[in-house]
């Protein structure tokens, strides 16, 4: 039989101390499948990306006050089911939206196909009682359009999928109510398989909502969804599909969500940071909602980085599906950012030297380190506890930059006259391939 390396458990102490960092992986602890796991070079493309770009766009962004509103509200369902007739995405072109990922450095996309008020934005025969975009106003299948926008694009194609729906009273009592907590379940058996077996190659699903009558996290419903099941009717269409935790079943990589600032130490295993652009008061459309500063996106990226992580930024389209301008221009400039420092973003590993929160970090590739100063002043005096490799020569956008190094690491002395910016990036040219061991998969057990 062929044998499968099986990542490591760390678990207790251990867990904690790397996790000396205020992530906060939701989700920890799913149920667990040899046959689901795949191995670290599976999930090599999908560490190199590290920039993705998700969307939440539906009924909801017609109302503008989050993707939360049909429940939060109380909406009468035939108030809110109607409202589909109006949904028509008159302003939504996916290949805008593709455009716009790719302007902003992003090599994958992540949209959601179906949030927790139940409709769905594709054809699907799966859903109950037929709320669909195809069913209703627009007659359009949004999931086609976007899956096609991101291949043409070159963007890997990612879905979110809530299991949950909010239809089901079901949901709110799966005890008293199985009959009906059965259907929600078949619902989300029936559409994983449509989402991932009608598009051609989906190459991240993005589950959420696993919980049951808003008790719990997504891995305490696991009695109800069986997700071990779930994912491997999910992975005969591909079975290399990364697969986030928010199952119950532990998934290829973790999550962190919102847009709470990143410290702490490397983490050393696939993660993402999933988090909005613009205020995160909601992941939907609200108007006016401005988007954050500039340079604090920067910093946010950055921190994601030089941890190993990957970052999932958010912009949420209108109610016709036009992405505001002002959405749109931050979007770029980040991008323009992203794309001209992508020798330090795409296909590095955090470190080799650990980060000092909010003074600088590391990447690295081959025989580059990548050296990110995040604040000059608080550098200044720093030693780069770098001792293990030489360094041949550090530059700052191609120009010399004076250093010595000695058993202590690497002194640098920035150029003066330096201009305040979000990221200083030293480059440094070390005199062996840097060699992060990564090879050994770990896997958090749940704290
Ligand atoms: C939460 C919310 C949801 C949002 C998601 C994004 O689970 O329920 O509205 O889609 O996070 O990560």
């Amino acid at each position: 039989m062929d044998e499968k390396k099986m990542p490591r458990q760390m678990t207790g102490a251990e867990l904690n101390s790397m996790l000396k960092s205020n992530v906060n992986f939701k989700s920890l602890g799913g149920m667990r499948s040899d046959e689901l796991t795949l191995s670290p070079e599976k999930k090599q493309w999908w560490r190199d990306a590290k920039i993705g770009m998700f969307i939440h766009w539906g009924i909801y962004s017609m109302l503008g006050r989050g993707e939360w509103v049909r429940f939060n509200e109380h909406i009468p369902d035939d108030e809110y089911e109607g409202l589909a007739e109006e949904f028509k995405g008159e302003q939504c072109d996916m290949e805008e939206w593709a455009q716009l990922a790719e302007d902003m450095g992003a090599k994958y996309m992540v949209m959601v196909a179906r949030h927790h008020d139940g409709f769905a934005l594709w054809d699907s025969p799966g859903s109950y009682q037929g709320f669909t975009s195809a069913n209703t106003g627009a007659h359009r299948d949004f999931i086609k359009e976007y899956t096609d926008a991101c291949r043409k694009h070159g963007m890997y194609v990612g879905i979110y999928y809530s299991n949950m729906d909010w239809r089901f009273p079901g949901y709110f009592d799966p005890h008293g109510l199985p009959e009906s907590a059965q259907a929600m379940k078949k619902q989300a058996y029936d559409q994983v398989q449509e989402l991932c077996g009608n598009y051609g190659k989906v190459d991240i699903l993005w589950y959420d909502g696993s919980w049951l009558n808003h008790k719990g996290g997504d891995v305490s419903a696991a009695w109800l969804w069986e997700p071990v099941e779930l994912n491997k009717a999910a992975r005969k269409f591909n079975s290399g599909m990364m697969i986030n935790p928010r199952s119950g079943w532990e998934g290829d990589f973790y999550c962190d969500e919102g847009s709470r600032e990143i410290e702490g130490k490397i983490i050393p295993v696939p993660w993402e940071k999933n988090m909005c652009i613009c205020s995160g008061t909601s992941w939907g459309w609200i108007p006016n909602d401005p988007p954050r500063d500039l340079d604090w996106l920067i910093h946010m990226v950055v921190d994601a980085i030089v941890r190993d992580g990957n970052i999932l930024l958010n912009v949420g389209p209108d109610g016709q599906g036009k992405i505001p301008e002002d959405v749109q221009a931050r979007v770029r400039e980040l991008g323009q950012w992203i794309k001209a420092n992508g020798d330090s973003i795409y296909g590095t590993r955090g470190g080799p030297v650990e980060p000092v929160d909010k003074v600088y970090g590391t990447t690295c590739k081959g025989n580059m380190i990548y050296l990110h100063i995040m604040d000059q002043e608080k550098f200044a005096g720093c030693t780069l506890p770098l001792t293990e490799y030489k360094a041949l020569s550090c530059t700052y956008k191609g120009e010399p930059v004076e250093y010595t190094q000695d058993a202590e690491g690497l002194k640098i002395q920035l150029p003066s006259g330096l201009q305040p910016e979000a990221d200083t990036i030293i480059v440094i040219q070390a005199d062996r391939p840097i060699e992060i061991d990564r090879s050994e998969d770990i896997r958090f057990t749940g704290k």
